[in-house]
């Protein structure tokens, strides 16, 4: 009888910790996931944005639950996204020359974890973390605020470069609406 126990015991521990396309089973909060080893082996998001009001380039990696997803849909829970933020300054051409690295941020979604969110900040079940360089030390930056500022995109998911990624992965073009938006 003992041993029938022991073994559902393990057997319930090994399903509670498979990955599945529903999401890993673990539940994480804000500034819980860590950066994913080999990320940079995953599909690629948007590399090379531009961003010369903050004087960065940003390179986007989505691992392959998430690169399933088509455009209209909201990605699966088990996607995970992350964003390399570096130091740019503008090149001869007016391009922007990457320079260091500055900060690693993750962006990961499962089942169930927008529960955790901050009062008025849930962003679907999408939870948020950031690291230096070394992609292990935190960053100072507060998720709160990445809440904040990726919330209103309710119809692109909390995506903020959603169109771009589908018009160009899926070998259109994509014409930024007229007034920015990013
Ligand atoms: C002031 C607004 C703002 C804040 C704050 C912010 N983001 Fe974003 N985020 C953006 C924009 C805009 C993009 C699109 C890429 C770009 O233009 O730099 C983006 C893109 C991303 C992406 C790639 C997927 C996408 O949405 O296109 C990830 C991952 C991400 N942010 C994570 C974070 C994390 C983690 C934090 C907090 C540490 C954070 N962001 C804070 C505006 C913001």
């Amino acid at each position: 009888m003992r041993k029938i126990v022991a073994a559902i015991v393990v057997s319930v521990i090994l399903v509670s910790c498979s990955t599945t396309d529903s999401g890993p089973a673990v539940k994480f909060k804000d500034g819980e996931q860590a950066v994913p080893a080999g990320y940079k082996s995953w599909p690629k998001f948007l590399m090379n944005v531009q961003r010369g009001d903050a004087k960065q380039v940003r390179d986007i990696y989505v691992n392959p639950i998430g690169a399933r997803a088509q455009k209209g849909q909201a990605f699966a829970n088990g996607t995970i996204m992350v964003m390399e933020n570096y130091a740019a300054k503008p090149g001869a051409d007016g391009k922007l020359i990457k320079g260091e690295l500055l900060r690693v941020f993750v962006m990961g979604k499962g089942d169930g974890w927008g529960g955790s969110a901050p009062q008025g900040l849930k962003n679907g079940d999408w939870v948020y973390a950031a690291y230096l360089a070394d992609g292990v030390t935190k960053a100072p930056e507060p998720a709160v605020t990445c809440r904040a500022c990726h919330l209103p995109l309710t119809k692109v998911d909390y995506v903020h470069r959603y169109d771009e990624y589908f018009a160009t992965r899926d070998g259109g073009v994509f014409t930024r609406p007229a007034g920015g938006g990013y």
